[in-house]
Parts: structure tokens; sequence; C-alpha cells
């Protein structure tokens, strides 16, 4: 274990939600346990919009050490000394509204995704991130497990040939009339609900990682969107989306897939097939599960013709999350690391890419002839009613 060159990143966690309940007990985990011996994590501080006492009970209920201060407002958190990071989990609408108040604060950022509600506003956060000299990064956790890196490394090497298609699913089968209200953050334009922000940006992630982040720069050519969506009624939020991307720069083809009324695991007692399928002219390599993947098989294509080009054998590689976690905590490892070493971006989710992907999806919203209110489309900062 390096002890020497310990280097600890002091968070500040700003809403006290579900996935920021998650998020800050993988904070708590010791990194050794993930042979993470160069970094460690401190949770310094939470703030709750509604009160300093529900920020407390937060704190207490992760399990946060006595020294972590509990604020009743985001800005008394975005000023706080002895804090260098903020991890953001507000509601989409409120994500840039919430990262200007932080960057503006002079912190650095790691954002739930999607990172905005629409790519103009993203390009403003990172240009902001960019003039303060503050690192900023779209919270895609998927991307920084060990089996995600290894299946992009894959890819890369061109063991799996040239790639020419890739499927993936991300949809979470909820009895949405049952299960939420109208007013829920899922399915409520208010907060940016719909199933393409909230689930289709995890199958349109693995596409961008197989066919657009491998690509050297000349061959990274934003992709041509064509797309269907079928609206949840009630409120007009997407709630059945598919996204059909071509890639001019390879001319290799991705189709993503979201619902909130169907599930890619409809059964979790049950198999379901792998949600992720990745096809070169070698073979497949198939990932079970869009945002937490535990294993991914690669099948040998065999071939009359040519007999078998492929270098790997058919096999299934399973992956364990270790230290009782969730597997957030190898983002946030990223994020120590980028600010010991001064990066203001990470290598595995570059802010262009996130801006990428985010235009795809402003694409499909204005196919779909679908638009969240002004007050959140807004560019504008601040405004009121942001809990700012
Ligand atoms: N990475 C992942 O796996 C993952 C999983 C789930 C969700 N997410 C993302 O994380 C974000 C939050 O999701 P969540 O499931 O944690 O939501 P949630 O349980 O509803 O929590 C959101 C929190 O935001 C704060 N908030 C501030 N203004 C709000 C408003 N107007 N309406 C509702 N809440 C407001 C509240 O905390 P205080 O007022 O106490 O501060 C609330 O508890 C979303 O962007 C979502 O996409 C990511």
């Amino acid at each position: 274990m390096m002890t020497s060159n310990l280097f600890t990143l002091r968070w500040g966690i700003l809403a006290t939600g579900g996935i920021a309940n998650t998020f800050t007990k993988d904070l708590l985990i010791d990194p050794t346990t993930r042979d993470a011996g160069d970094i460690r994590h401190e949770v310094a501080a939470a703030a709750s919009s509604t009160s300093a006492a529900r920020a407390q009970d937060f704190l207490n209920e992760v399990g946060a050490p006595g020294s972590a201060k509990a604020y009743g407002s985001y800005r008394e958190l975005v000023e706080a000394k002895g804090v260098d990071i903020i991890y953001i989990a507000t509601p989409h609408s409120h994500h840039y509204q919430h990262a200007r108040l932080a960057l503006e604060a002079g912190k650095h950022v790691l954002l739930e995704k999607p990172i905005a509600v629409n790519a103009q506003q993203c390009r403003i956060l990172r240009d902001l991130a960019k003039e303060r000299g503050r690192f900023l990064m779209e919270a895609v956790w998927t991307r920084f497990f060990p089996l995600s890196r290894e299946v992009v490394e894959f890819v890369r090497s061109g063991q799996l040939g040239h790639v020419k298609r890739v499927f993936a699913d991300f949809s979470f089968w909820n009895d949405v009339e049952k299960e939420f209200g109208n007013q829920h953050r899922m399915v409520n334009l208010d907060l940016a609900g719909g199933a393409l922000l909230d689930l289709g940006i995890y199958s349109l992630t693995w596409l961008f990682m197989a066919l657009y982040h491998v690509q050297p720069k000349e061959t990274q050519v934003a992709p041509h969107v064509s797309s269907a969506v079928t609206k949840y009624k009630p409120t007009g939020a997407d709630e059945t989306t598919t996204v059909l991307l071509l890639f001019p720069g390879t001319g290799a083809q991705g189709i993503a897939t979201t619902s909130i009324q169907v599930a890619t695991t409809p059964n979790p007692d049950l198999p379901a097939p792998d949600a992720i399928r990745i096809q070169g002219t070698f073979g497949d390599l198939t990932v079970n599960y869009a945002p937490r993947p535990r294993s991914y098989t690669l099948t040998p294509a065999a071939s009359q013709a040519r007999g078998t080009l492929a270098s790997f054998k058919h096999e299934t590689k399973s992956f364990e999350i270790p230290g009782g976690g969730h597997g957030m905590f190898w983002e946030a490892d990223e994020c120590a690391r980028c600010v010991r070493d001064g990066r203001l971006e990470s290598d595995v989710i570059p802010l262009e890419e996130t801006e990428a992907l985010m235009k795809v999806m402003d694409e499909v919203r204005r196919q779909a002839d679908l638009a969240y209110p002004e007050s959140i489309e807004n560019l504008e900062y601040p405004l009121e009613g942001f809990g700012l």
C-alpha cells in the first residue's frame, strides 16, 4: 500500500436523494479493498435544499464521519472551505444551475447524468470549467467499471475485427402509473423526466464506447440520428425510445433502445439475454447489463470461407464488485486522480464526448417534438426556483 503519496479528495454532497445515498456510501468504502492505495476520499459535507437537519440525517444515514458538516442550502456547501469537489445529485432539470453554482464558487464538479438538459448547457459548463481551471465530469459510473475498461480496450485493440454494429438496451420495467405519480422525476417534464435522459443514456453510452470512443480523432465524427419515440400520455415524457445511429467515420451502426414500460431484465429471478451486443467481423462481444455490468461473453465468428479469424475463444468473464459497494467508487477514484494530477477532465469520458452524446439526445427530442419547459432548457443563470 502506498501511503506516503496518499492523496485525499474532500467531497461535498449536493442533494440527499436516492443516488446521493448510494454514491456517498461507496465513497466511505476503504479504497484498498479495490487496490486503490494511492487515493482516499473524505466525506467533508452535505447539503439539502430542505434544511440542515435533513442534511445531518443524511450524513448519519450513510455513516459519514462526525467531522462532516451539514448545510441547509446548496450555496453554503459550494462556498465551504475544506471541500474540494461537489457531487451533484439533483434531478436532471437542475444540473446546469447547480453545476454553475459550484464551478462559479471555484469547486471541482462530478455531475450526475445527464450532464445537463441540452447540449448548449453542456457546452457552457465545459467552457466555464475550463475558464476556471476546474475539473468537470459527467457521472457515467459504468465507464469506470474494470469490465467496461477491458471491453473498450478489447475493441480498440482490433481483436473483434471491424466493429460493424452495436445493439444496446437499458429499459426498466415499472408499472409507471402505479409506481410513480405523474409528479415523479421519471415522467415529470418539469424535472426533464423520461426514458431517454434517464435510462437511454446508458444504451447510448455503450454505442459511444464501442463506436466512437475507440476511434482515432479523424474518424470520431458525430453520428447521423434517426429515432422513434412513444410518449407517456399523462405527461408527454418519452416512454419507449429507439435510436439508430450511423457513424460516418466508419460506416458502423448502433441501435440504442430504452423504455419505462418493458424491462431489459423483466424478472430478476430468471436469466435474461445480454443487453449489449457488439458485433465485429471476427465475432461478437456481449455484455450482460448496461449500467452495472457484471459479465461479458466472447463468441468467435466461424466462417467456412475464411476459417476462424478470431484470436479469442468462446468464454464468459465475470467480475465482482469489491468491498461490498455498488460500484460507484471507481468513478470517484478517477476524480481523485484527475484532481491530484491537475487534469481538468477524464480521458475515460472526455467532455467533448459527453457533449456529442448530449447532441444525439437533443436531436432525438427534436425529431419527436419533445421539449422541456423553457425554464429548464434555459441558458440563463442564476434563475429563480432552483434552490440557489
Ligand atoms: N448513476 C446512477 O446510477 C443514477 C441512479 C439514479 C439516479 N441518477 C441520477 O441522479 C439524479 C438524482 O436522482 P435520484 O434518483 O437520486 O433522485 P431523488 O431520489 O428524487 O433525489 C433528488 C434529490 O435532489 C434534491 N432536489 C433539489 N431540488 C429538487 C426538486 N425540485 N425536486 C426533487 N428533488 C430536488 C432533493 O434533495 P435535497 O433537497 O435534500 O437536497 C432530492 O432528494 C438524477 O439526475 C438521475 O439521473 C443516477
